[in-house]
């Protein structure tokens, strides 16, 4: 048996993500609203994001050193941003690609990096209705993941 086809390979993931959100991590999210049957902010982080930006986000992932373009440290947004999060641009980044200088950057524009997940959770998520609730939901739980983890200015 071979896993040259990718599609079973991206439902096993999708499922495994699922399984361990209501096993783990659906039981020590604490935040109000959440049914424990859709990924946590966590959750969505580490099986997506961590690989560049890093378990803790600093921008120290794996993949980190094979990019051209080094993975933000999302701990510091809000630095950045010069004290408050920009909510509304982080998840316009999340769901279309760039970076907060010049948010909502295309792809194909300049050097897009950072990948544009709004379209990744769709197909995830089964395409369609479903896979745009899906997706709307995901982006918005891993803005609130992130929001969580910003550091405070020293
Ligand atoms: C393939 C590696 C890679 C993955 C995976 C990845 N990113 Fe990124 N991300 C980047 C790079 C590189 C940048 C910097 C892009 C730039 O400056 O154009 C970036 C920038 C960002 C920014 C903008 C930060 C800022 O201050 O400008 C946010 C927010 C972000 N990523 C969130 C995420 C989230 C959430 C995920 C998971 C759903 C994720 N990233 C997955 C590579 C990645």
């Amino acid at each position: 048996m071979t896993m040259s086809n990718r599609r079973p390979l991206r439902r096993a993931l999708f499922l495994g993500a699922w399984t361990l959100t209501v096993v783990v991590a659906a039981p020590a999210d604490a935040a109000p609203g959440k049914t424990i049957d859709f990924p946590s902010g966590q959750q969505l982080y580490q099986d997506h994001c961590a690989t560049c930006h890093g378990a803790d986000a600093t921008g120290n992932g794996p993949m980190a050193q094979v990019l051209k373009e080094p993975p933000a440290d999302l701990t510091g947004i809000s630095i950045r941003a010069g004290g408050a999060f920009p909510a509304g641009q982080v998840v316009e980044i999340i769901r279309y690609g760039g970076n907060l200088a010049g948010h909502g950057t295309m792809p194909g524009h300049g050097a897009a990096v950072m990948p544009v997940w709004g379209r990744v959770f769709s197909e995830e998520g089964g395409g369609g209705k479903g896979g745009g609730a899906f997706s709307r939901r995901a982006v918005i739980e891993l803005k609130r993941y992130l929001e969580s983890i910003q550091r405070k200015a020293p």
